[in-house]
């Protein structure tokens, strides 16, 4: 819209180039997301979420020697501070987990020491702090508002693995572990996409990491951004609840100007890759299984959004149900998207600090001009 001052916005800053960054690109004709150079199928098939991190964090796939430490410095900061558990303790059991999460970590700010502490150093402690404590603080709080009491972590599993283990209470199997890492590494980070935007415009006022990921957090709990996965899921069990057929019942949400949520990208125009690597996991998992049901309604919706709007499926579609099919709650899918994406955010708040500038656009301005104020009792 052409404005007073002649500047023109750019809605939802589309195709805005906003900063440089080394961390991940995206072709979205091609469908193509790429880590610091490495194509997401690569890692998806060769790289465990640990040494995505790695990459993440330091440009490079680690050595098994850099692997172990990475782990083991993950390892000694897991623990969660006491007041933060009792914040959890006293949460509502009716909250919204990102809500809870969001406030945890921001709680977490208040127990670290380096909070303020702005060195490279520090920074990358904090980063490994704030990512080694997010499984325990998603596991605790699904455990506590079931009125049961949180796990600890096993000493040498995998975050994959650790996780599945305290939220359940029992070890997963090796298949599960293996798909859980899998998402993890999918949704470690993509682009400048909103939340990682949010978590860079907050550290550019060099505010400090937990509040630039509380924000981060804030922005992800969005169902337009990675909220979707969850209402992807309560779509697909009201179907099966009302035994619709999942044609029709797409068909039916479009006459109605509804977004079918999982469908769509601002920067994808075919499918999303990783959309793709999870629509054949959840193949594998039905047909394993012989448990086809999410799988047949994910598709028939699919060609239906196709061929209706010609919207190809988000990320957040096939991770509802490929969560689903390991026995997750749908409202942890986001806090799980969080819990992955916290890698992706702090490499961008470490990228976003090596050459700072406050990232501070202008609005165009198209309210009243040239008024006068009237005395208050003659308005
Ligand atoms: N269902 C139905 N129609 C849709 C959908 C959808 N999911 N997505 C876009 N459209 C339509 C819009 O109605 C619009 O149509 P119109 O031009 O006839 O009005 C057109 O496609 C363009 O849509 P915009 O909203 O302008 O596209 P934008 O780039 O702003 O939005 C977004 C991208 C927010 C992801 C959108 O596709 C959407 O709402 N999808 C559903 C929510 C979702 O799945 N979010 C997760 C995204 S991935 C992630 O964040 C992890």
């Amino acid at each position: 819209m052409a404005t007073q001052n002649g500047s023109e916005e750019v809605r939802g800053l589309e195709g805005v180039v906003a900063l440089s960054s080394e961390l991940s690109s995206i072709d979205g004709e091609a469908g193509q997301l790429v880590y610091r150079g490495y194509d997401i199928y690569d890692l998806a098939e060769n790289a465990s979420f640990e040494e995505v991190v790695y990459l993440l964090w330091n440009g490079d796939l680690p050595t098994a020697s850099q692997l172990d430490t990475l782990k083991s410095d993950l390892r000694a900061a897991r623990e969660l501070p006491d007041p933060v558990i009792d914040i959890l303790r006293q949460t509502p059991d009716t909250a919204h987990p990102m809500a809870v999460l969001r406030t945890a970590v921001s709680a977490l700010g208040l127990y670290d020491e380096e909070a303020d502490a702005d060195s490279p150093e520090a920074n990358r402690r904090k980063a490994t702090r704030l990512l080694a404590r997010t499984p325990g603080i998603i596991a605790a709080y699904a455990r506590l508002r079931n009125d049961e009491a949180p796990i600890a972590p096993l000493d040498e599993a995998s975050m994959a693995y650790n996780f599945l283990y305290m939220l359940n209470g029992e070890e997963p199997g090796r298949a599960a572990e293996d798909t859980f890492d899998t998402c993890l590494v999918l949704h470690a980070d993509h682009g400048l996409n909103a939340s990682t935007f949010t978590s860079r415009v907050i550290g550019s006022t060099l505010s400090d990491m937990y509040s630039a990921v509380s924000g981060a957090i804030g922005a992800l709990k969005g169902p337009l951004h990675g909220g979707a996965n969850r209402e992807v899921m309560r779509m697909l069990l009201d179907i099966d609840k009302k035994g619709a057929d999942p044609t029709e019942y797409v068909q039916e949400k479009l006459a109605n100007k509804e977004r079918v949520m999982g469908f769509g990208h601002r920067v994808y125009r075919t499918m999303d890759p990783r959309a793709a690597i999870l629509r054949d996991r959840v193949q594998a998992l039905s047909e394993e299984r012989n448990a086809t049901k999410w799988y047949d309604y994910s598709m028939a919706i699919l060609n239906t959004v196709k061929s209706e709007k010609g919207l190809d499926p988000n990320v957040d579609f096939f991770s509802a149900s490929t969560y689903y099919m390991m026995g997750l709650d749908p409202d942890l899918f986001t806090p799980i998207f969080a819990l992955s994406r916290s890698a992706g955010w702090t490499a961008h708040l470490l990228e976003q600090w090596t050459d700072n500038r406050l990232i501070r656009p202008r609005a165009a301005y198209v309210g009243k001009t040239g008024r006068t104020v009237t005395p208050i009792d003659e308005r």
